[in-house]
């Protein structure tokens, strides 16, 4: 059994920063949430976490992204624990916080520094079955980074064994010189590690308990140090500050475009095009440039949404068409509804099949029946509208009466005449008509036509 330990109590000074490092977001997610997703792929019984900087805010970041993870996957259920570092002493020092914690685990520890966020489950997965089969007491990921600049140095002897890891600040010219770096992700013996641990001194540049020296302490006392060369970089390249954070942003951004193309979605410029890691689409669906979508978005088969729109939370059905320029959120749109250009969904927006919502109208907690239209220049507010409903260009849903919001319900077949303001609450009956420029501010009852401010009904239609 293999448990993770993530490192997340320090500050980040190289991000200039007021918020821990961990807590800043990449692709809509903290750094930690990352890697967490990489930890839980190798279903650990415990996952630590070590907190400091904005202790709170990190522990809550963990515990919802783990909520999330575990809805997806309900086998991936570790037990979450946290451990204070209070002063923030060096890598080293952020795992004898633990101390006590690790003295009930037995087995291996995966440990993982929170800022490495493209780190894959796999990677973890491989190094714990390298360091078992090797039976080493630590077994660390290794990588050769073409800039090793602020990496820690991997010393390796004549025969090419470890020998020891040099800090970027302890390093000699020689040393600076070496290629191959440690990039804090590594697999221990827990006896071992906490026997090492109380080896570590802070006789070193930075006056810090390097957790990197617990390599060549277990060495120096006849354990097994094995070392993991990985092949990609990329993926465990460590954020330092926000020009990596930028550069990480849009490896990942092109991973996300890379996989949903390959899944069958057109991205006609993926060079403009921002998705993120959560976002879902269907094939035959296509993205044109300069669209955002974000969040737990869902957008099915068969859709289109066109330039300059952003998406956040969306659940759209298949066959949606979303025209240039929407912006949308919390927002529900069902089979072949077309919206836009220029249209405003707000929370709680729910347009039915093949409905139709144009040019500067906006809808908030609103339900739009089926086949309903509303195409120009309207407020829908805690309105309820019926099926085949057609809304006539500058209508009004008057919900906010200074104190409270009230509903407008609008049932099937209605025609709302152009600006027709609606004091709500207020209910339009079923095949009713409203004239033009009408102000209704009491029930219409069902067939009737309306017009006048205030609107009275002139005639029965049916
Ligand atoms: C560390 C390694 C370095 C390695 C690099 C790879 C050490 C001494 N150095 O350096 O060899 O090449 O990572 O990315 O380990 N943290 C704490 N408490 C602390 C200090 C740090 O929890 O007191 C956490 C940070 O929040 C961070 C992680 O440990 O998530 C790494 O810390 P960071 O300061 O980025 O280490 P580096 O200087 O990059
Ligand atoms: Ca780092």
């Amino acid at each position: 059994m293999t448990d993770v330990m993530i490192l997340a109590a320090g500050l980040g000074t190289r991000m200039k920063s007021r918020r821990a490092k961990v807590l800043h977001e990449l692709a809509g997610l903290p750094l930690i949430a990352h890697v967490l997703r990489a930890s839980f792929e190798i279903e650990p019984e415990t996952v630590f976490t070590i907190v400091g900087h904005q202790a709170a805010e990190v522990e809550q970041a963990v515990r919802n992204r783990s909520a999330v993870l575990r809805e997806r996957d309900p086998k991936a259920a570790p037990d979450l624990q946290f451990v204070t570092q209070t002063e923030q002493k060096g890598t080293g020092h952020a795992v004898m916080a633990a101390r006590d914690l690790l003295k009930k685990h037995k087995g291996s520890l995966i440990l993982v520094a929170g800022d490495v966020p493209l780190i894959k489950g796999e990677t973890l997965k491989n190094l714990s079955g390298v360091h078992r089969t090797e039976k080493n007491d630590v077994t660390m990921l290794t990588v050769l980074m073409d800039d090793p600049t602020g990496y820690g140095r991997i010393v390796r002897d004549p025969e090419g064994r470890f020998d020891r890891c040099v800090e970027q600040k302890d390093a000699s010219v020689d040393e600076l010189a070496i290629r191959e770096v440690g990039v804090s992700i590594y697999c221990f013996d827990v006896p071992a590690l906490l026997e090492a641990l109380d080896y570590l001194t802070t006789d070193n540049a930075q006056g810090e308990y390097y957790l990197t020296d617990v390599p060549r302490i277990m060495q120096q006392r006849e354990k097994r140090v094995g070392l993991l060369c990985h092949p990609d970089s990329e993926e465990v390249s460590g954020i330092n500050t926000r020009v990596e954070l930028a550069d990480l942003e849009r490896k990942l951004r092109e991973r996300k475009l890379r996989e949903l193309m390959l899944s069958g979605v057109t991205i006609v410029d993926p060079s403009t095009t921002y998705i993120q890691q959560d976002v879902a689409i269907g094939p035959d669906s296509v993205i044109y440039p300069q669209v955002i979508i974000e969040g737990a978005s869902r957008i099915g088969s068969g859709c289109t949404v066109q330039s300059w729109s952003r998406l956040r939370n969306v659940d759209i059905a298949d066959d949606v068409t979303i025209r240039n320029s929407c912006v949308i959120e919390d927002s529900m749109i069902h089979k072949s509804a077309t919206i836009g250009p220029f249209a405003r969904l707000r929370a709680g927006a729910e347009i039915g099949e093949k409905a139709g919502i144009g040019n500067f109208v906006e809808v908030k907690k609103s339900k739009v029946g089926r086949g309903t239209k509303a195409s120009h220049l309207t407020y829908l507010g805690d309105a309820t509208l019926g099926d085949r409903v057609n809304i006539g260009a500058g209508t009004v849903t008057c919900n906010y009466d200074g104190v409270r919001k009230n509903e407008t319900i609008i049932e099937d077949e209605v025609k709302i005449g152009s600006d027709t303001m609606l004091v709500a609450p207020v209910r339009v009956g079923k095949g009713s008509v409203s004239g033009a420029g009408s102000v209704i501010t009491k029930d219409v009852p069902p067939d009737s036509l309306v017009a006048g401010v205030p609107a009275t009904v002139k005639k029965k239609l049916r």
